[in-house]
Parts: structure tokens; sequence; C-alpha cells
């Protein structure tokens, strides 16, 4: 099989990338390589005969044309601006990526003539849920101008099968975590943050839950809705861990050997979405179901970033400490 692959030098999309080349597949992997791509995380698969990189923009038609080259068998769209609180600092990339590079790109495969394309979204275009689980039925009803863009990006993709039959598949994954995820997010931020010895910034009370997932368990819900998903249809892939941001936060001070004094409670995210959950049945449904024990995904993943520091030392400096710094209003904590 002949992927193209855009975003793979980001945290699912390197590890997706990885997946494919294990798996059999030919890659093309397309990747702007903004603040989040990096080249760094497929150092191991450059000399892969398998695998081709394209450096360019999908919302560029030219970019995605060079990337297409002779053609392709799928196309699975991982490239985003992926983070909620970017999304709120500064909006405009959002929609332009998630939104206008999503049409470009499916338009520019429906036009080379490949068939099946894969949307990777997010659980975070249903909002918030209070009880009970998400089910691909659901409403739309983003709270974020991240959500919101991927919502407007799930839409392109759907209004691409019903409008010209393409083979499109859209996923809906949970809260991912593991290896190489840019440490913005919860997870790394606290985790590179607690190995440093710096206060870890908790939203609020904390209390609001997320469905955590293994970005390899994420990686094979996406290889199996590639493989196995019905035209047009969408897939919830959940973890079905459910915790609060405190439960998670404890459980990362202890495996960093720190106490709760890290704790900081600063002000909430404006629209912080209380809760999501996931029902992945249909998912399960064509055979998938998470592997990975979050207890023992967390252990691996700080013990990760504990020999990493090559990775993320330099990722927390230059264009890091002046997002850390108009987020959290003071220096970034670590390098
Ligand atoms: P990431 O921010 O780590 O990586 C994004 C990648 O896309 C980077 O390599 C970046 O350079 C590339 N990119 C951004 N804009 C681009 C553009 N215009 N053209 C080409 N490349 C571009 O993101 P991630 O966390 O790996 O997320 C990957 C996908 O999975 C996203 O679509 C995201 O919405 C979705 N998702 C993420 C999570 C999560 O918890 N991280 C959960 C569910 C769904
Ligand atoms: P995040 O990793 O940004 O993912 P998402 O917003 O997509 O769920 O955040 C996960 C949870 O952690 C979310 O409830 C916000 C919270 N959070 C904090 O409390 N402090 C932080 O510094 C960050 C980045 C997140």
């Amino acid at each position: 099989m002949r992927l193209l692959i855009t975003g793979g030098c980001g945290f699912i999309g390197s590890a997706f990338v990885r997946l494919a080349l294990a798996r059999g597949a030919e890659v093309t992997n397309l990747d702007k390589l903004t603040y989040a791509g990096n080249p760094k995380n497929l150092a191991e698969v450059e000399g892969d005969p398998a695998y081709r990189f394209v450096h360019g923009d999908i919302a560029d038609a030219d970019a995605v044309r060079a990337a297409i080259g002779d053609g392709a068998d799928a196309v699975v769209n991982l490239a985003a601006e992926s983070h909620v609180d970017r999304s709120i600092l500064a909006p405009a990339e959002f929609p332009r990526t998630d939104v206008v590079g999503t049409t470009v790109l499916l338009h520019e495969a429906r036009t080379a003539g490949i068939e099946r394309f894969v949307q990777v979204s997010t659980d975070e275009v249903y909002g918030s849920i209070e009880s009970g689980s998400f089910t691909e039925t659901d409403r739309l009803a983003p709270s974020s101008p991240y959500s919101a863009s991927k919502a407007g990006g799930d839409l392109q993709a759907l209004a691409w099968h019903h409008t010209f039959g393409m083979s499109v598949v859209v996923t809906r994954g949970s809260n991912t975590f593991g290896p190489r995820q840019y440490p913005e997010k919860l997870i790394p931020l606290f985790v590179t943050n607690a190995l440093d010895g710096q206060p870890v910034p908790v939203y609020g009370d904390g209390m609001q839950v997320r469905d955590w997932i293994s970005v390899d368990d994420h990686c094979t819900g996406i290889w199996t809705a590639l493989e196995r998903g019905e035209p047009g249809a969408i897939y919830n892939i959940g973890g079905g861990y459910e915790a609060t941001n405190l439960d998670i936060t404890r459980r990362i001070l202890d495996l960093t050997g720190r106490d709760e004094s890290l704790i900081e409670h600063v002000a909430d995210r404006p629209g912080h979405d209380r809760r999501y959950s996931l029902d992945s049945s249909r998912l399960r449904a064509l055979g998938w179901a998470p592997t990975a024990a979050f207890a023992d995904a967390l252990v691996a993943t700080v013990g990760w970033y504990r020999d990493r520091r090559d990775w993320w030392e330099p990722i927390k400096s230059g264009e890091y400490r002046r997002y850390y710094e108009a987020q959290y209003g003071r220096g970034s904590a670590s390098s």
C-alpha cells in the first residue's frame, strides 16, 4: 500500500509513520515543520527506501501535488494545529490548516484519483459530556477555536464522501500520550517541569476529566479504520481510561519523585470542557481494542522523557519560551 501521510513529523504522525512502515506500506510524509514538527521524531526511518519526506503545507496545492507524485492508495491526514491553548492565544492558523488545508488535500487527492482518505480528528468536536460517553451519531458542539476548526475539517471530509462518493473515513481519538509529544500538552508539560523540579500549572480546580489513550493504541485504531472502515463512517478511538487532571498530576509527581508542593492552581482555561468520554464500540466491532494499561504506559512515557532530555531541552527554549510566557505569565520552567 502506498500512503500519503501528512503531519508525520508530529507526535501521533511520527508513530503512525513507523507503524505503517512496519506493516509494509510505502510512505510519503508531507509536513510543514511548524513548531510542533520535528524531523528527529523520524530519525530512524530516514534511510528506509520505503520512506520519502516532502517539506510542504497541506494548504498549498502545489506542495500536495508534489507529495502525491505518481499516486497513492490512500491519504491519512494527521497534519493540524493541535493545541487548544494556542488556538485561544492565536486562532488564525487553526482554520487555515485544519479546515482549508484539509479541503485542499481532499480536492488534490480526488483529482489525482486517490479513493481512500482518512481524516484524523478528535473527540473534542463533540464538546463536553457530564455523564455517559459520546457515540459517533452525537451532534457536534465544539467549544474551542481548535475543536471548531477540527469539526470544520471533519465536515469537509464527510462532504467529499457525500458529494463525490470518495471513500472517506473520519477517526475521533481521545487524549493521547506517549513519547515525542510536544511539551505544551498536559502530560509532557508536567513530566518535563516535574523532572526539573518546576511548578506544574493546574487549570482551575483540576477536576476536569479526560479519556486517555496511548499513542500506539491510537495508531492501531487509525490503521484499523484505514483498512476496514466503512466509506463515509466515523470511528471513535478512546482508550477508556478516564481520570481527572489532578489524578494524572499526582501520578506524574509520584513517578518523578516530587511532591504536591509543585502543584500550582492557575486561572482556568476559557471555555474549558469539563469531561470527555468516548464509546468506541463501532471501531471495536472491526476488531480493534486498546492494549496498553494506562499505568504501564505512563511509567514508560515518564521514563522516555527522563532519558531523552536531548529531545525536549532544545524545544524548551526559543519559540517555546515566548509561548510559555504568553500562556503562563512567566519564563519557561526548564533549560
Ligand atoms: P502535533 O502538533 O504533534 O503535530 C502536528 C504535525 O502537523 C507537525 O508535524 C506539524 O509540522 C504538521 N503540520 C501542521 N500544520 C501543517 C500544515 N499546514 N501542512 C503540513 N503539515 C502541518 O499533533 P498531534 O498531537 O500529533 O496530532 C495529530 C493529529 O491527531 C491532529 O489532527 C490532531 O487534531 C489529532 N488528535 C490529537 C490528539 C492528541 O491528544 N494529541 C487527540 C486526538 C486527535
Ligand atoms: P491538553 O493536554 O491541552 O489536552 P486537551 O485540551 O486537548 O484535553 O489538556 C488536557 C487537560 O489538562 C485539560 O483539561 C486542560 C488541562 N491542563 C492543565 O490543567 N494545565 C496545563 O498547563 C495544560 C497544558 C492542560
